[in-house]
């Protein structure tokens, strides 16, 4: 299979049961969005679009599709959390999902327990091993199919403080596979990193003419590059 999207309409073209996109950028890492709306609403939801974008500052990013209420209230205070979604947290995540009102605060709806946050009027999931508080940096709009109404909203986000469970934080190291961090695959499926399907690798050194590269096998020679 092999087909063009270059005209509006042929991403209809693939001719399967559902449309494959998702199923292929996966496993996507999962920004669990909680915002506040000005009158003092809690929103909890599961955004798969989302991802850090930069480290320095650290920056992330998740798109709705569909003006929700995460964007809107976003839009009113300018501040979310993303906590990470987790193996033990996935029914919890699930129904935070649910398309309930505005008025609906998911924390409560899937009996979740809020943490405050230290920068941030939004909290953060408290069972949830760790979580990045944001100051809204940019909504960007993203182009549309010509017969669709949805407006898909990209929001970039800076994050101002970051908390972490010290109880996955080791020599220094945050164990993200103890975390049991979750991921998105395609359709309804999702995925489980564990600390079994972490592998390390050494970064590649270059030769000095750079026109060769070598890389050191084995554990990480403790060098970031
Ligand atoms: C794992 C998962 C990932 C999701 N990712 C997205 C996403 O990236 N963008 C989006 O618009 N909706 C996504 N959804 C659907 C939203 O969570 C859902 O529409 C939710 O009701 C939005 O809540 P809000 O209106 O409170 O912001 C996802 C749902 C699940 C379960």
């Amino acid at each position: 299979m092999h087909y063009s999207l270059d005209d509006p309409f042929e991403h209809r073209k693939h001719g399967m049961r559902h449309d494959p996109f998702k199923a292929l950028v996966a496993p996507r890492p999962i920004g669990w969005i909680g915002s506040m709306s000005k009158a003092g609403v809690l929103n909890l939801a599961p955004y798969s679009f989302f991802n850090a974008v930069s480290d320095a500052p650290p920056m992330v990013m998740f798109s709705s599709v569909g003006r929700k209420d995460s964007v809107n209230n976003i839009e009113e205070t300018g501040e979310f959390t993303c906590s990470m979604a987790t193996e033990a947290l996935v029914d919890g995540m699930n129904l935070s999902s649910a398309p309930v009102a505005a008025n609906v605060d998911e924390h409560q709806l899937a009996k979740l327990a809020t943490a405050a946050s230290l920068v941030v009027k939004p909290p953060r999931v408290a069972q949830s091993p760790s979580a990045l508080e944001c100051r809204l940096w940019k909504m960007i709009s993203l182009p549309r199919l010509d017969d669709s109404k949805a407006e898909i909203v990209m929001v970039f986000g800076q994050v101002v403080a970051i908390y972490i469970d010290d109880a996955f934080v080791q020599d220094g190291i945050v164990n993200t596979g103890a975390m049991h961090p979750l991921a998105r695959m395609g359709y309804m499926d999702y995925s489980v990193v564990r600390p079994d399907t972490v592998i390390t690798l050494n970064r590649p050194i270059a030769s000095a003419d750079k026109q060769s590269a070598t890389v050191q096998p084995g554990p990480w020679d403790g060098v970031y590059r």
